[in-house]
């Protein structure tokens, strides 16, 4: 079949409506299932989930919980492996009675640790169509679980170092699990880079760590004391407490690669890629083959970073392509604009050049051992990187989620996906809404369209929120034929470059849904919503399969609501009972293309 190349030709479903149903609501036309929940087994001697009689052996080996990042990594035609992440435990949604980390059972929390990090399952398709199921017979020999026990290995540039060192690891260089693990992405050599995120929230005592590190205590906003909220993993493995082992903190917020391919392999946590609240990892080559790999920071105020491999991809070369990520040097991103200072008012309308854009620059903070930050050896440049990109005049920005270099037109799209905080003197033109609440994408174009540069244009293509809004943009499109959206959070493209989105966060009031825009053409800035997710939930993945046939979505956290409890859940999806995050997939009911 022809394709379009990201205009957009082939989209021709009805847009689902905005709503709040406790559903996965999908085009007319359109046929979905859960592929795996929480608690499903994994692998094969795991027991069936039983809601009331949960175990830690049990989530060992079953399905954790709060899937998001979602990868299939094909072995053959109708088989593949699904790599999903979990992100964080809802302890109120899990167990019944949870009043807090402080009076949790050990079993409980030894449940939640396990049902952190992420899961490798066998899945294969049913029929002929784009629908995918869980395999539950046979060896399943590729089927594992990763979680925040499971243990891994540091390379690069700072494995080794002091910063890294702790009573239980005095090498430094043989880390402990993996936690909130957001997105992602892939390497060209079939492994898997997921993300460590918010990893502030699972240490207690903060405050109690050597005056020098107390700065950067704060700059990740490293829980201090002991609150009530907290999780207290400290009660069942001491080095969560920081006030004796203050260097744990440091071995958690990489990126860590997982080859789903070999059950038995280390994962290994790429200290060459900096340590911050990583959200993704989306790789592409440049001109010239070396491994290229742009990361957002997500909180208020954050950078965008991208890593540069010092040496080049060679295709079937695995021992030497499995060093890359090892070697390179590591830049932040400057985004300048080219509209006057005064058209940019914090209103969210558009500068009288008709668009938000600029020129912007990758500068350098660390190069293998060689630091470009003043104060700071290379090193510290990696474990404190937040610090570092501070010194060199980065740009903030409205929360770096996902990031995705578009296959056919080669921009780098990134979803900043709100900030509530920004001040209209803080708007600049790359984040140009005072108190930002539905977030915007942004578009990188690097020079000569090589990922190896170091200098870009980029715009704005799409400033969310209801299109009745004047303060929003879809690529100038007509604003009646669009759907509203509100809080981009990770971004994908199918074959043809079309930009599918999924939202974490609506501030119009209804629930979280995925969408898609073609980027080029006439159809440019025609966003249409294509499903909603249940109540509470987060729309995570996306994932359109290369044959076009399938999406699959993480639905994250349904039932996430103030106050929602197992006797009292703010969603009972998908089955009825208490809610369970889930990925499900969805497809073509007569087995066209997605958004046919
Ligand atoms: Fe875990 Fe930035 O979303
Ligand atoms: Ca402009
Ligand atoms: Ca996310
Ligand atoms: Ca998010």
């Amino acid at each position: 079949e022809r394709t379009h190349g990201g205009s957009g030709g082939d989209l021709r479903f009805t847009p689902v409506a905005p709503n709040k149903e406790d559903a996965l609501t999908i085009p007319d036309g359109y046929s979905s299932s859960v592929v795996v929940r929480w608690g499903d087994p994994v692998l094969p001697d795991a027991p069936d989930f039983d809601f009331d009689n949960q175990s830690a052996d049990a989530q060992n080996k079953q399905f954790g919980y709060n899937c998001d990042f979602v990868t299939l990594l094909p072995i053959g035609r109708d088989r593949g492996l699904l790599w999903v992440n979990h992100e964080y435990t809802d302890e109120n949604l899990m167990f019944r009675g949870y009043t807090g980390g402080a009076a949790a059972t050990e079993e409980q929390i030894q449940i939640a640790l396990a049902a952190h990090g992420g899961s490798v399952v066998e899945i294969e398709r049913s029929g002929r169509g784009g629908e995918w199921k869980l395999v539950t017979k046979g060896r399943r020999r590729y089927n594992r679980r990763i979680t925040a026990q499971t243990k891994m290995r540091f390379s690069g540039p700072a494995a080794g170092h002091e910063l890294l060192r702790t009573a239980a690891d005095p090498k430094g260089d043989t880390p402990v699990g993996m936690l909130n693990n957001c997105s992602g992405g892939t390497t060209p050599w079939g492994t898997v880079l997921t993300a460590e995120e918010n990893v502030d929230q699972y240490f207690v005592n903060g405050d109690k760590v050597p005056e020098a590190q107390k700065p950067y205590i704060t700059r990740y906003t490293i829980t201090t004391g002991t609150p009530s909220t907290s999780r207290r993993f400290d009660r069942v493995e001491e080095r969560f407490d920081l006030e004796k082992h203050p260097n744990e903190a440091n071995r958690f917020g990489w990126i860590v690669e997982i080859d789903p391919f070999d059950p038995d392999s280390t994962p290994v946590k790429r200290t060459a890629l900096g340590r911050l609240k990583h959200e993704a990892a989306t790789t592409t080559l440049a001109r010239d083959g070396r491994l290229v790999v742009y990361m957002g920071d997500d909180s208020r105020f954050e950078y965008i970073y991208k890593f540069v491999s010092k040496d080049r991809y060679i295709p079937g070369f695995d021992r030497h392509n499995r060093e890359l990520l090892d070697e390179g040097t590591l830049y932040v991103a400057k985004f300048t604009g080219d509209s006057p200072a005064a058209e940019i008012d914090g209103s969210g309308k558009l500068p009288s050049d008709g668009l938000f854009d600029g020129s912007g620059e990758w500068i350098r903070l660390v190069s293998g051992d060689k630091s470009y930050v003043e104060g700071m050896t290379a090193a510290e440049v990696l474990v404190y990187t937040r610090s570092a990109a501070d010194k060199v005049g980065a740009t903030k920005m409205d929360r770096p989620e996902d990031m995705e270099r578009n296959p056919v037109t080669g921009g780098v799209f990134v979803a900043l996906t709100n900030n509530t905080n920004r001040t209209a003197a803080q708007a600049d033109e790359a984040n140009p809404r005072s108190a930002n609440k539905h977030g915007h994408v942004l578009e990188i174009t690097e020079r000569r369209d090589d990922a190896g540069e170091k200098t870009f244009a980029w715009a704005i293509p799409l400033v969310c929120g209801d299109p009745k809004d004047s303060a929003t943009y879809f690529a100038g499109y007509d604003k009646t034929k669009v759907s509203p959206i509100s809080c981009p959070d990770n971004v994908t493209f199918d074959k043809d470059g079309n930009l599918w989105i999924s939202t974490d966060g609506n501030a119009l009031g209804t629930n979280d849904g995925m969408f898609v825009m073609p980027v080029k053409g006439k159809d440019r800035g025609h966003l249409r919503q294509f499903l909603t997710v249940p109540v509470g939930a987060e729309t995570c993945g996306p994932l359109v399969s290369s044959d076009q046939l399938s999406v699959f979505v993480a639905v994250q956290h349904p039932g996430e609501l103030d106050g929602a409890t197992p006797d009292n859940p703010g969603s009972t999806w998908p089955d009825g009972d208490q809610p369970r995050p889930s990925v499900a997939v969805v497809w073509h009911s007569r087995g066209k293309k997605i958004g046919a």
